[in-house]
């Protein structure tokens, strides 16, 4: 494969199979698998390095002239592994120019704002948002001088009033971590536009597979690559991908903070990449089974997941998205900690742990109450948030029906 230098992005004629010409799930097995970079297998290996060799002093310099994937340059910049995932999840984002990766989900949201924000600025969050996010804006945004005002995630058009002459930039997530609020995306980023405001729009749960934020208007989308990406529980990553006007800037800022990812976890990651597709429509049938028999069930007040009918913005759903994934969470009528701990601590298959999207189920209490500031979480009582994974969906919830069998035993003896 030679030495440092090498190949550019722009020679098409190498990519073997990938293009956005291409349906989505097409896209998830081709995309990154450009035949430079896998040889003569199927997968681009694990091309662990830090120091990069060059041929001569002279090719050493030419390595300077561009900060490309797909060119040697030292550790920092990647090498295939890492360049082969880049590649692929900015052709699952249509109109996106490129992709940095990170080492973790926060570390991709705290880059992308530093990227857009400068002191002075005033950041529009919505009031729905992972807490991580918020308490980044909190506790560093702050103290560098951005002042954070949070919005009502159903605040759609609306969020044009919000706009002042010091509003810089827009951070939406979609549904709302927690209570699954669904954004009018579209016309967020259009009233943002008018004002020259950037969007940015953590897309993890839709995996930016169920919805192409910058199709959509949006000008950077966010994964936390460690949810349904990796997809099995044992990477942590994250990926910021933007439009053409924000590649320089993402890039120099990520570049400018050190960001790097280990090749092995970019090897795992593309590996989960490859069954996504599978992966998500097997979320969304369990998901969607549970989520409806739990919405028929007594002690059950609301269930929050997108793609049911009375979820809030679950008509923007309708049109913006093309399914739905495996993370919800449900209302319980009436109850308390002691019964949620009955019917969590007694579960066979959800595990009990805070992260999501991997092939594992897992239950968790939630209490979206000290996380909001625009707007106020009323609820019958306490939320339950479930990752459904891959498991027999009967079993599941033969699991959760003993659940709520504790449940209602524990909250009546009280
Ligand atoms: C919606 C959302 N965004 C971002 C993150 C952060 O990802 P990570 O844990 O990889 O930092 C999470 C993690 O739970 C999340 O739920």
């Amino acid at each position: 494969m030679g030495r440092a230098g090498g190949y550019r992005k722009s020679d098409r004629s190498r990519v073997r199979g990938g293009g956005s010409d291409k349906k989505p799930a097409t896209r998830l097995v081709t995309g990154g698998r450009r035949k430079e970079w896998t040889g003569a297998v199927v997968n681009p290996p694990v091309w662990r390095a830090s120091t990069h060799l060059y041929d001569s002093v002279a090719d050493m310099r030419a390595g300077k002239a561009s900060n490309e994937d797909g060119r040697f340059f030292y550790g920092r910049r990647g090498s295939p592994t890492q360049w082969a995932l880049a590649e692929a999840l900015t052709e699952l984002e249509p109109g996106a120019h490129g992709t940095m990766l990170f080492p973790s989900g926060v570390s991709a949201i705290a880059c992308a704002l530093l990227a857009v924000l400068r002191p002075g600025d005033v950041l529009l969050m919505a009031d729905s948002s992972y807490d991580p996010t918020r308490s980044y804006a909190e506790a560093f945004l702050k103290k560098w001088g951005v002042e954070t005002r949070y919005y009502d995630p159903l605040i759609g058009a609306g969020i044009a009033d919000l706009i002042c002459e010091r509003t810089r930039a827009i951070m939406m997530e979609s549904p709302g971590s927690l209570t699954f609020e669904i954004q009018d995306v579209p016309a967020i980023c259009a009233a943002a536009k008018d004002r020259g405001v950037t969007t940015l729009l953590d897309n993890t749960w839709a995996a930016s597979y169920f919805f192409r934020g910058i199709e959509h208007g949006v000008d950077i989308t966010i994964l936390a690559g460690t949810k349904y990406i990796v997809g099995h529980s044992d990477v942590m990553l994250g990926s910021v991908t933007c439009t053409e006007k924000y590649w320089q800037r993402v890039r120099r800022t990520a570049q400018q903070l050190g960001q790097v990812i280990a090749p092995d976890d970019a090897y795992l990651a593309l590996r989960g990449l490859r069954t996504l597709d599978v992966r998500m429509r097997q979320h969304q049938d369990s998901a969607l089974k549970i989520a409806r028999w739990l919405a028929g069930q007594p002690r059950v007040a609301r269930v929050l997941h997108p793609a049911l009918p009375d979820c809030p913005g679950h008509a923007i759903w309708r049109r913006d998205f093309s399914g739905s994934a495996g993370l919800f969470s449900f209302v319980m009528d009436g109850g308390d900690a002691d019964a949620v701990a009955a019917f969590v601590d007694g579960l066979a298959l959800f595990g009990i742990g805070y992260s999501w999207g991997g092939y594992e189920s897992l239950a968790l209490p939630v209490d979206p109450t000290p996380d909001r500031s625009a707007t106020e979480w009323k609820a019958e009582g306490p939320v339950i948030r479930l990752n459904i994974g891959l498991e027999d969906c009967a079993d599941l919830m033969a699991d959760l029906a003993k659940g709520l069998e504790r449940y209602e035993k524990t909250a009546c003896k009280r």
